[in-house]
């Protein structure tokens, strides 16, 4: 696996790949890989012919005071698990190679109403950042097929929004979740946990869980069944940012009648945020 920092050779590599008649996947990232990764990675090797990671923290999905400056970077571990995972090239730029004119004045990428509300409403320009981010790369590896975790189900959307609105020709796959024996999704974050921390975090999984148990017993109160686990999270030391059940597709508020159903959470575990959701389709058996 070769890894390459400039768009050039990014293009070159990609470029000579075509021109041997293989189809490119691509795997974004922000790197400290774990098997969550892997397993788009793994994904993308049974899709194409040449699989397409990168890694790069991008500053302008975050927001003022939050954990760009202690975000893991990891970049010889990474390495070795993408090599291991059967991953073809790793496309590590640095912040002036991806943004060389600077992050402010520059065209952003926006997707209206589904960056609005759940992550959108409490890190604000959060989807903006990662819409301008994905959309570059998208058009410096220009792949096939993408993958992306269905951990971060809000930003899958936007990205199948974006894809779809600026007519990319590019496949969408989300993959999903992995977890810890415990349930609890892996996250680069959870690196951040205190060991009792850690052992706290599985309530998040949990309470997704009975959310759902209850909806596919058959209670519709959402308002009542929300406000008595937003509860248990508080009762279990997290502050919830969110605790909400919207439709799967368009991520407007779910009504009683509604069959395809996401349940999302974001909650604080100490200054860590935490998130997590469940996609339940009544119509389809589990
Ligand atoms: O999910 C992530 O790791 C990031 O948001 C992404 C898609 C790589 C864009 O920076």
């Amino acid at each position: 696996m070769n890894t390459v920092k400039t768009v050039r050779e990014l293009r070159a590599a990609v470029a000579r790949a075509r021109s041997e008649g293989k189809r490119i996947g691509f795997v974004p990232t922000m790197g400290n890989l774990h098997s969550g990764h892997v397993a788009l990675i793994t994904k993308a090797t049974q899709r194409v012919d040449f699989v397409v990671a990168s890694i790069f923290v991008n500053p302008l999905q975050f927001g003022a005071g939050e954990d760009l400056d202690k975000y893991p970077r990891t970049l010889a571990a990474d390495q070795e698990k993408l090599l291991e995972a059967g991953c073809d090239l790793l496309f590590a730029p640095t912040v002036e190679e991806m943004y060389p004119d600077g992050m402010t004045g520059q065209t952003r990428v926006s997707v209206p109403q589904l960056s609005e509300g759940l992550c959108g409403a409490s890190r604000p320009g959060h989807f903006e950042g990662v819409a301008t981010v994905v959309s570059k790369l998208f058009n410096m590896v220009q792949p096939d097929l993408a993958i992306f975790g269905q951990k971060d189900f809000q930003q899958l959307a936007v990205i199948r929004a974006l894809v779809h609105d600026l007519n990319m020709p590019i496949q969408i796959i989300g993959e999903p979740t992995v977890r810890a024996a415990d349930g609890l999704a892996l996250s680069s974050r959870n690196g951040f946990l205190s060991e009792e921390q850690r052992a706290t975090a599985p309530v998040v999984y949990r309470t997704l869980s009975q959310i759902a148990e209850a909806i596919k017993q058959g209670d519709r109160d959402f308002p009542a069944l929300i406000a008595a686990q937003i509860k248990q999270l508080e009762a279990a030391g997290l502050r919830p940012d969110y605790l909400e059940i919207r439709h799967a597709l368009t991520l407007r508020p779910a009504t009683a009648e509604d069959r395809d159903l996401v349940i999302l959470v974001a909650a604080f575990l100490g200054t860590t945020r935490l998130i997590d959701n469940l996609h339940l389709n009544l119509d389809t058996p589990a």
